[in-house]
């Protein structure tokens, strides 16, 4: 049986991979390799009939935070193609609470409320709000700004997305809520991650298995909001 956590069999390339044992590999070696690892989770994404490989990053923290329960209501942020709202909405079955929230369309997922709109829009962030009377238990953002190459720029563009989703968690999560937030790394994450630990009896940094070892994202996981 095959699960949403389970990994991956490893492709060929992987097998080869041991040519290289005790060699140091160049960059561009080790990053070949490490975007062929990466397309394993694409596959396991088609097979299993999720829209993207992102949805075995929240299946990762789910496993280990044991965040999406039955009988939760659930906040997507930064949503489409719409991987981590199937992986809820799998997980919830039909009495899901599931709200999703994307700049860009995103085709249906069963038991899943779309809205379309930019989360920088303060109508947009009221409209939500609205949605939510009587608060919610587990707030996921994904956003992520476009890239532009620049490192630091796009670290302090994921800052501000992380920030406003911070704000959102704070004004609808009921006491024991949790919060999970991607966060591209470049200085500023430890201070985020500071003003957390007011809010959140414990928070971590995870990095999924599923999400590039190149890649700048981390995710941070805050559980038990002390409301
Ligand atoms: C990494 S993708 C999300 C992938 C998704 N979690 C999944 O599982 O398929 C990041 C998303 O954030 C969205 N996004 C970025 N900034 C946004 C904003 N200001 N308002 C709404 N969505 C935004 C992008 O449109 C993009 O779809």
């Amino acid at each position: 049986m095959t699960t949403a956590t389970a990994k991956p069999k490893k492709k060929k390339i992987q097998k080869h991979n041991t040519k290289f044992e005790n060699k140091k590999l160049s960059t561009s070696s080790r990053r070949y390799l490490e975007r062929q690892a990466g397309d394993v989770w694409s596959e396991k994404a088609r097979k299993e009939g999720y829209r993207s490989r992102a949805a075995y990053k929240i299946a990762f923290i789910d496993d280990k935070h044991n965040l999406i329960r039955a009988g939760r209501k659930v906040v997507d942020l930064g949503a489409a193609p719409g991987g981590w709202s199937q992986y809820a909405a799998r997980k919830l079955g039909s009495k899901a609470g599931i709200i999703a929230l994307d700049k860009l369309e995103m085709e249906t997922v069963n038991n899943v409320t779309f809205i379309q709109g930019d989360f920088n829009d303060e109508a947009v962030f009221e409209h939500l709000l609205t949605l939510c009377p009587d608060g919610v238990d587990v707030v996921l953002s994904d956003l992520a700004p476009e890239t532009s190459g620049v490192a630091n720029l796009d670290h302090l563009r994921s800052i501000q997305l992380c920030e406003m989703a911070l704000d959102f968690a704070l004004r609808t999560l009921r006491p024991g809520g949790d919060f999970v937030c991607k966060i591209f790394m470049g200085g500023e994450e430890k201070k985020f991650m500071e003003s957390l630990r007011q809010h959140f009896e414990k928070s971590k940094f995870e990095k999924p298995e599923a999400s590039r070892a190149e890649s700048k994202e981390v995710f941070i996981v805050a559980t038990g909001f002390k409301g």
